[in-house]
């Protein structure tokens, strides 16, 4: 994460600092994934380098790069397979945005014009397609084809939560279990093989490799979580990204489904109903209302909050090091960030 990023986050220094310090940890191996992302559009046809260009270049926070490297740290000594990983899960991670800034209809992202908002959805599609299907073919220099196989079954849940939340649409019924499910596929799967694997190249116990697994499957789970808490409250100058399109595009997300059992609850459930499903903005910012007014974002980010701690206790298995600490100040970093949503609740 770069200093700009930092400040925007505008957190306790010493949560700044120690999140700062975690990067410190694998900043030579971070640098080398970053410029192997950047290159990355060489690889392509001409035709296509400038789009590839675009969306690699942007400056995303590198979460899922940074996960794989500290889970090899953690568990061994990071390598040039590491780095491999790290462009790997970058690469899908940056495939999947460009569908899915399409899907929800959003025109900025990492601060710029989303691809399709630059070049329309037809092109953003392939562009997408390309992205996978280049992180795949990347995927099959490891010898061990077991690493491929992780990747590409991680990248088809991605895929399939995407359908599925997207199946979901509107439905008032969706219940947490469903929510989480949603959100363990297309968002904790990369989080999860990207750590997991991290532990796979570095040939630890397979105890490890499952801790990894665990770790980045509640990480990203509650990433989401709070991800969805600044899509209803968040401030889209300081984010960087569209905000707003989870009502726009009928996502039912954690702090909707808790508002709606309370609604039920006071039987002001179909006043509720009509305005999730009316769709207007003007509805939107009386649900943002009601959101704030009532306890549903206060238990959204103790949810969250909940999957940080399980988190980081799933780390027990490993040895202490930098690394493995460094992948709990990871956690510890997402749970100050959450801490900023209930003191806005
Ligand atoms: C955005 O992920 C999509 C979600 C899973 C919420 P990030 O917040 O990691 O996005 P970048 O990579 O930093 O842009
Ligand atoms: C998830 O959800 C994105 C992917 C897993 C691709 P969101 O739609 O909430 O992500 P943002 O908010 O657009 O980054
Ligand atoms: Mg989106
Ligand atoms: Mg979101």
């Amino acid at each position: 994460m770069n200093q700009t990023q930092l400040r925007k986050t505008s957190l306790s220094v010493a949560d700044a600092a120690r999140f700062k310090k975690t990067f410190e940890l694998i900043n030579t191996h971070l640098y080398s994934a970053e410029e192997r992302i950047r290159a990355q559009a060489r690889a392509f046809d001409p035709a296509m380098e400038g789009y590839v260009s675009y969306v690699c270049g942007s400056s995303g926070k590198r979460l899922r790069p940074a996960l794989a490297l500290l889970a090899g740290g953690a568990t061994g000594k990071i390598s040039a397979s590491h780095v491999d990983l790290a462009v790997i899960v970058e690469l899908i991670h940056i495939a999947s945005l460009v569908h899915d800034d399409i899907m929800d209809g959003a025109d900025l992202r990492r601060d710029q014009p989303t691809a399709n908002a630059k070049w329309g959805n037809s092109t953003s599609v392939l562009l997408g397609d390309a992205l996978f299907t280049h992180a795949l073919r990347l995927a099959t220099n490891f010898p061990d084809i077991e690493v491929c196989r992780r990747i590409a079954d991680a990248t088809a849940e991605v895929c399939t939560g995407e359908i599925i939340q997207t199946q979901r649409r509107f439905d008032l019924k969706l219940t947490t279990a469903d929510y989480y499910r949603i959100v363990e596929m297309k968002t904790a799967a990369l989080f999860a093989v990207a750590s997991e694997l991290g532990a796979f190249l570095s040939e630890t116990t397979p105890e490890k490799i499952g801790a990894l697994k665990q770790f980045g499957l509640k990480l990203g789970t509650a990433y989401q979580v709070y991800d969805d808490c600044i899509d209803l409250v968040g401030d889209e100058a300081e984010i960087g990204k569209t905000l707003g399109s989870d009502l726009r595009k009928g996502k039912l997300t954690l702090p909707l489904i808790f508002l709606l059992q309370s609604a039920r609850c006071t039987g002001d459930q179909d006043a509720l109903s009509s305005l999730l499903l009316n769709g207007e903005e003007s509805d939107h910012a009386k649900i943002i209302a009601l959101l704030s007014e009532g306890s549903a974002l206060e238990q959204t980010a103790e949810a969250a909050q909940r999957l940080t701690y399980e988190a980081i206790t799933a780390l027990d298995p490993l040895d202490d090091n930098r690394f493995s600490d460094g992948l709990r100040s990871v956690a510890k970093y997402l749970q100050a960030l959450i801490r900023r949503v209930s003191s806005a609740a």
